[in-house]
């Protein structure tokens, strides 16, 4: 069983995180708090003594301590587990500058192993670059982000920035990091086919479907390799191959699938492109303009030959009508392991939204439903079926 150390800092959130140490303490595990002082304000010291049966920690300097401790190295080095839930922006800020202005602040920066940082605070809050800085800072010095849900906030707004049930927290800290050791190659976005110089072909696709799997990926502990065609989201926090074209996209799958694991082609690929595209800009005239296309090579046929049995192979079916005798067809077509198909005529879902509603085949001929939900859960399920059909 583990020690685990859990920083609170002062949120409202702080209500949560008793019955997170209960969760803990009921799997058999050690748990030790550090609180800052604004959370102590929040909820007192001696809850937290009461649920985990240890002392909890406020103050690096609290006089009638043992003189022969010093509490933030031992801490440090008695934690197998470090969380810091909830983390507010300004404990995330000392975090990423390596401040160290109290107990928990110290402790950061004597633990050597990836702290899980839970960040919970209004939208805005979360949303300023500071923070999200701070957070990227975090996550590439290899913590781990557990991000906040979208919701109602106790600052009475609404958007991003309520932190996770303590069951699903505990849940995601208890190392169900089922991907790890694997490594996940995610094409995302559109392709882009120029026209000439000025314009070209192209689709609707945000990319925010392929992202939100590069995302999980990584939160479950996998390696995560990105090839990005045109695309609305930021991926510069994941090792990225930018591309424009088909053929382009092609080319990069082509160099790195053979070091993946498992493949989410998640791109919308555009399936014709100009004959050629001109070198000069187009000069209009009266007359109608007539645009010669040749057809693009589909990807995963063309790298069919190259899977490895231990690899699994997942793609996107994006249908107006037919969703499931397409997407089926797209399968066996395509030689993939399964296949995720949603509807693009509803609204509601699919491109440029934060949700989708899917339903995804397998090779084997079954069928699993995901009902509406956000692209995230989606991505979640994605890939632990992909996972469960590695051999
Ligand atoms: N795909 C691909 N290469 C292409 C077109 C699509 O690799 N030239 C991939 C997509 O990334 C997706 C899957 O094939 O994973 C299905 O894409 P989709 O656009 O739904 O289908 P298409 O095969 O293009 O067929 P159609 O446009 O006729 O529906």
């Amino acid at each position: 069983m583990a020690n685990i150390l859990i920083g609170v800092s002062g949120g409202i959130a702080c209500y949560k995180i008793p019955t997170l140490c209960r969760l803990f303490k009921k799997e058999g595990h050690d748990v030790k708090v550090i609180l800052t002082e604004n959370a102590s304000k929040f909820v007192t010291p001696l809850t937290f003594e009461s649920v985990t049966g240890n002392r909890a920690y406020t103050g690096e300097f609290d006089p009638g301590l043992d003189p022969e401790i010093i509490e933030h190295i031992d801490l440090a080095g008695w934690a197998d587990k470090f969380v810091i839930a909830p983390a507010t922006a300004n404990l995330t800020a000392k975090a990423a500058c390596g401040i160290a202005d109290n107990l928990l602040t110290s402790t950061l920066l004597v633990y050597t192993k990836p702290v899980i940082f839970v960040p919970a605070m209004n939208t805005n809050m979360f949303n300023h670059p500071a923070t999200q800085e701070n957070l990227k800072t975090l996550e590439k010095r290899g913590h781990i982000i557990i991000e906040p849900d979208s919701g109602e906030l106790a600052c009475g707004t609404s958007g991003k920035g309520r932190m996770k049930e303590p069951e699903e927290l505990f849940r995601l800290i208890e190392g169900e990091r089922p991907l790890a050791g694997l490594r996940v190659l995610v094409t995302a976005g559109a392709t882009v086919e120029p026209i000439d110089p000025v314009r070209y072909i192209s689709n609707y696709s945000s990319g925010k479907m392929g992202l939100a799997v590069a995302s999980k990926a990584r939160e479950l502990g996998a390696e995560v390799k990105v090839i990005a065609g045109s695309i609305s989201a930021d991926c510069s926090e994941f090792d990225t191959v930018y591309v424009k074209s088909a053929e382009d996209m092609l080319n990069a799958v082509r160099e790195h699938v053979g070091s993946c694991d498992i493949l989410i082609k998640a791109a919308a690929v555009a399936d014709y492109a100009p004959v050629e595209a001109a070198v000069q800009k187009i000069k209009k005239n009266d007359g109608e303009l007539v645009i010669r296309l040749k057809k693009n090579p589909d990807i995963l046929k063309e790298i069919a030959p190259l899977k490895k049995h231990s690899q699994v192979f997942c793609g996107f079916a994006a249908e107006s009508e037919n969703l499931n005798k397409n997407a089926i067809r797209k399968l066996n077509e395509k030689k993939l392991d399964m296949i995720v198909a949603n509807d693009i005529s509803r609204k509601d879902i699919g491109f440029g939204s934060d949700d989708n509603e899917a339903e995804i085949f397998f090779a084997d001929g079954s069928s699993e439903h995901f009902s509406k939900g956000s692209k995230k859960l989606l991505a979640e399920m994605i890939l632990i079926r992909a996972a469960g059909l590695l051999k």
